[in-house]
């Protein structure tokens, strides 16, 4: 299979839906580029599910950039898209390229970044260095508190028009595709029309041409928050919990090592 592009993304509107799922590791990014993910992300999502952070603003780009650099060695085919933490770009927007650059050296394909006032203007300076950039709008994690917390937007008419100003300006600045996060199916519809390129479901609904979900999420493996859209599909915690649990069972009952999981020398060691 040959390495998916930011160009083959685009063209899959209207053609085929695109699935994308969040990594943040070396096996897991085998497993996922092996099943055929179209776009494998490196989200900041990073600092709740993996690390145990309140909030993905407080998340600093070298825990970023080290999880993004594992996640790159274990991809074939996939597009990696490395998600811009708060630091590198909301706090210091004169230094996102800079960010933006480490990122691209350490294998990812492109970046995300989350819409925030100065969306625009740091999503402009991206492009015109050539880094290619897939957008966030609606729901968006970092500037939650600002948005009345983790709510659905897009609601009313005002917000609707609001978000469909923000996708149409992020398409005119060059952006290559667009997350879509916690909006009413409706208005992902809408937007998905006006729009030519990929709009990316983040419960969305169905209308967009392609659907994302946090990859722990998906396995049952973070359970403190679930989201209404995030369909699960395996427990892995409770296999991990089982398979710890049989591993504690054997080594106090004298099962575990058996001799063939040993090793042993000819001369007896006394
Ligand atoms: O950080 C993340 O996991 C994300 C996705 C949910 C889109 O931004």
């Amino acid at each position: 299979m040959p390495k998916i592009t930011v160009s083959d993304i685009i063209k899959y509107k209207n053609k085929q839906k695109i699935t994308m799922l969040t990594c943040y590791d070396y096996a897991f990014a085998c497993v996922l580029d092996e099943a055929g993910i179209d776009i494998i992300l490196i989200g900041d999502s990073l600092a709740n599910v993996v690390l145990g952070m309140a909030e993905t603003r407080k998340i600093q780009f070298s825990e970023m950039l080290n999880h993004a650099k594992a996640v790159a060695r274990g991809v074939k085919n996939s597009l990696v898209v490395a998600d811009m933490p708060y630091v590198a770009f909301q706090k210091n927007p004169a230094k996102c390229v800079d960010f933006a650059k480490k990122f691209i050296d350490a294998g990812a394909d492109a970046v995300k970044i989350e819409w925030f006032a100065q969306g625009e203007y740091v999503t402009k300076k991206l492009i015109k260095n050539k880094i290619p950039v897939m957008g966030h709008i609606g729901l968006t994690p970092q500037t939650a508190h600002l948005l009345g917390g983790f709510k659905v937007q897009g609601k009313n008419s005002e917000s609707a028009a609001r978000l469909i100003a923000q996708a149409k300006s992020l398409e005119d600045l060059g952006i290559f595709s667009l997350v879509l996060e916690c909006i009413p199916l409706e208005l992902g519809r809408v937007i998905t029309k006006k729009i030519k390129i990929p709009t990316i479901s983040c419960g969305a609904g169905k209308y967009c041409d392609g659907q994302v979900l946090v990859l722990y999420d998906l396995l049952g493996l973070y359970k403190k928050i679930r989201p209404r859209f995030a369909r699960v599909y395996a427990d892995l915690a409770a296999q991990v919990k089982k398979a710890a649990q049989d591993f504690s069972a054997d080594v106090r009952m004298g099962n575990y090592p058996s001799p063939e999981e040993s090793f042993s020398c000819k001369p007896k060691v006394k």
